[in-house]
């Protein structure tokens, strides 16, 4: 069965947005970043929005964006590596399609996130990076109806891969109260 959207998550520099890219051509799909909405919404990049909004007002309009890229179908939805923890995001982004986690070993990580650059507001240096890893996986796989290695592959054979998986996944039943 193919899937009404497929929803990414994973840490910073899993690589949700190059794989979601390559998944959405896989499925014909669109891709919605969440990061490139709240970007273009803003007017301005993550680091100002961060020093202007804090991240209250980074996660506000993540949540508006959220939103957004969950309704309809046809989607692939890249996810910020903070969107799933908000529990509106979260059953948002369950309602939307299967989670599919993209994990990735944290010397991976830690080699494609730049520690302590401007572009990294929740990254200010090592012990920030291991701290909220610890704190996010177990979130993240809580979530998960699937996942997948990062590091397994190119972005196209990991998009191969989600979009076989996908398909196999029984389809969620529907729990919607109605009076
Ligand atoms: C964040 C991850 C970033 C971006 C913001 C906060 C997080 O997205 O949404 O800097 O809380 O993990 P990526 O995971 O796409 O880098």
């Amino acid at each position: 069965m193919r899937p009404r959207n497929v929803v990414l998550i994973g840490f910073m520099g899993a690589g949700k947005t190059v794989v979601g890219r390559a998944l959405a051509t896989h499925l014909d799909f669109r891709l919605f970043d969440t990061d490139a909405m709240v970007v273009e919404e803003a007017g301005m990049e993550i680091p100002e929005i961060w020093a202007t909004e804090g991240e209250p007002g980074f996660r506000a309009r993540e949540e508006k964006v959220v939103l957004r890229a969950c309704a309809g179908s046809g989607h692939v939805i890249a996810c910020g590596g903070g969107a799933i923890l908000s529990m509106k995001n979260y059953g948002v982004l369950k309602g939307a399609g299967p989670i599919v986690y993209l994990r990735a070993p944290a010397d991976v990580l830690r080699a494609r996130v730049d520690i302590g650059g401007e572009g990294r507001p929740l990254l200010p240096d090592d012990a920030a990076f291991g701290r909220l890893l610890v704190e996010r996986v177990p979130i993240y796989e809580s979530a998960a109806d699937l996942t997948i290695d990062a590091d397994a592959g190119t972005p196209e054979q990991l998009a191969s891969l989600i979009e076989q998986r996908v398909s196999d996944l029984p389809e969620r039943p529907d729990r919607t109260i109605r009076l």
